[in-house]
């Protein structure tokens, strides 16, 4: 499973992206909105710190599917590298998502709370799909089970898109997905730190040290042992 950093805090992000083994970062206009109102350089310095390499999602404002397409180029082109582009999965965003396939610019059908609309997204050349998982749990339906549902649609319909599971609350929903081998999720800092937030992890780790340092003397490691 892809595992990205869904959050714009360029500090945030530098941490996260030097402890974990992350894919890359995704963002909102909403989370863009909690850093100011400079986007283009939050999204810039984001860039930097992730490298090229690495998956940089955006999303567009436009509306109607001839600005959404000018929007994207524009996103992608101004942000280089492997940006992908988020567009709502309504029709308009169906009818961009297909001119930016024949474009070859990558997109990511977002704002998905059904499983139609994400079969909708990767008919139209998605690359991936993002059901809001907790929101669709506070609208009463099982987040979980629906992402499942995704994830068997576009698998036994070969689109070629992957899902991309956003909006968690807690480490348990991204594990039950991750047993199932979904392609991605993004989680926002505190649900990433809490994958290894566990008091027993913790103990463990001091035991160790307290061990070996009764043994050898504070602050000796293996390095100071043995080279
Ligand atoms: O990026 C979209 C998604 O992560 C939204 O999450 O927490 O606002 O439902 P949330």
């Amino acid at each position: 499973m892809k595992l990205y950093i869904d959050d714009a805090n360029p500090e945030e992000i530098r941490r996260l992206w030097t402890l974990y083994p992350a894919d890359g970062v995704t963002t909102n206009p909403s989370i863009l909105s909690r850093e100011g109102s400079d986007p283009r350089s939050t999204l810039n310095q984001i860039r930097q710190i992730i490298g090229s390499e690495a998956e940089l999602f955006v999303q567009v404002l436009a509306d109607e599917a001839d600005e959404i397409v000018l929007e994207a180029e524009t996103i992608a082109g101004a942000l280089g590298g492997r940006t992908v582009v988020k567009i709502p999965s309504v029709p308009a965003g169906f009818q961009a998502m297909k001119a930016l396939k024949a474009k070859g610019i990558v997109t990511c059908g977002t704002a998905v709370y059904t499983p139609m609309q994400a079969y909708l997204a990767a008919k139209s050349g998605a690359a991936y799909v993002a059901p809001y998982l907790n929101r669709i749990d506070n609208m009463g339906f099982d987040g979980v089970r629906i992402v499942k549902q995704i994830q068997d649609i576009l698998t036994r319909g070969k689109y070629g898109a992957e899902v991309l599971a956003a909006s968690f609350k807690n480490s348990q929903q991204v594990l039950e997905l991750c047993e199932y081998g979904i392609g991605a999720a993004t989680c926002a800092p505190a649900i990433l730190d809490g994958f290894v937030k566990n008091a027993a992890i913790d103990a463990a780790v001091a035991a160790f040290t307290a061990d070996f340092e009764k043994a050898v003397g504070k602050g000796k490691t293996m390095k100071s042992i043995l080279g």
